[in-house]
C-alpha cells in the first residue's frame, strides 16, 4: 500500500501511515427516517443526489445502496478521507461506498457550487443552517427530492435550530411536502423547532 492510501478499521483511520483514532466509533447506521425514504429517493431522483454535510457518509451510503451515485459534501477533510478510504477498500470488499464521490466545502462561507435546477435530490441531516434553504430550493430540478432532518433537541441545540414553521413556509409555494414532523423545543421564548421533512419540488422556485 502506498503512503497516500488510507485504511479504515472500525473507528481507526490510517492516513499517510499515521493512525488517527476516533474517540467514538464511527456510526454508519443511517438516519432511521431517511432509511424509510431512501429507496424512493434513489429510484426517483432525476439528477445528481447530494448529501449536504455528509459527515462520514452513513446517509449517502444508505441511498447509494440502491445503486445510485451520491456526492458527499462536507467541510471536514478527515470525514471525506474516511469516505474515500472506504471507496478504496471497496475494491477488496464490495460495499456501497464505491458509489460515493466527495467535495470539500464550507457551507457557511463558500459560494454555493450548484446551479439552479441541476440536482435530483438533496439530503441534509444534522446540519441545518437557514442560509442553505434558498440554495436547496433553487438547485433542485422539478421533481427533485429534499430531505431535511435537523439535530435533536438536547442541551443547547435549540440555539442552532430553525424557527418553528420556517422551513415549511419556505417550501410552501413550490414544494409538495410529503412528510413533516416538526416539534417546538427549548425554552418557551426560543421558538426553535426540530424538523424532519421530505418534500418534492413541483415548480420553479
Ligand atoms: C452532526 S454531523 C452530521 C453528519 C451527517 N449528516 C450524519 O448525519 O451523519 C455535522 C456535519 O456537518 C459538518 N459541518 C459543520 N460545519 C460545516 C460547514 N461550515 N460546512 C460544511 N460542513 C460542515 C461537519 O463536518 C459534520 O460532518
Amino acid at each position: 500500500m502506498t503512503t497516500s492510501r488510507m485504511k479504515q478499521r472500525g473507528s481507526v483511520l490510517i492516513k499517510n501511515d499515521k493512525k488517527i483514532i476516533h474517540k467514538k466509533p464511527i456510526d454508519l447506521a443511517p438516519s432511521k427516517i431517511l432509511a424509510k425514504f431512501a429507496e424512493e429517493i434513489a429510484l426517483n431522483s432525476n439528477g445528481a443526489i447530494v448529501d449536504v454535510a455528509c459527515g462520514y457518509g452513513r446517509n449517502a451510503a444508505c441511498i447509494a445502496s440502491f445503486g445510485v451515485p451520491v456526492l458527499c459534501v462536507d467541510i471536514d477533510n478527515d470525514a471525506l478521507e474516511y469516505i474515500k478510504s472506504s471507496i478504496s477498500l471497496s475494491l477488496e470488499k464490495p460495499n456501497y461506498f464505491n458509489q460515493l464521490t466527495t467535495m470539500q466545502l464550507d457551507l457557511i462561507n463558500d459560494p454555493w457550487p450548484f446551479e439552479d435546477e441541476s440536482l435530483g435530490a438533496i439530503i441534509n441531516v444534522h446540519f441545518f443552517h437557514c442560509r442553505l434553504i434558498g440554495f436547496f430550493l433553487k438547485s433542485l430540478k422539478i421533481g427533485g427530492y429534499l430531505f431535511i432532518e435537523t439535530i435533536g433537541s438536547h442541551g443547547g441545540n435549540y440555539l442552532d435550530l430553525p424557527p418553528h414553521g420556517f422551513i415549511k413556509a419556505q417550501l410552501r409555494d413550490a414544494f409538495d411536502i410529503r412528510f413533516l414532523k416538526e416539534k417546538k423545543v427549548g425554552p418557551l421564548q426560543s421558538n426553535s423547532a426540530t424538523v424532519k421533512l421530505l418534500a418534492i419540488k413541483q415548480k420553479a422556485y
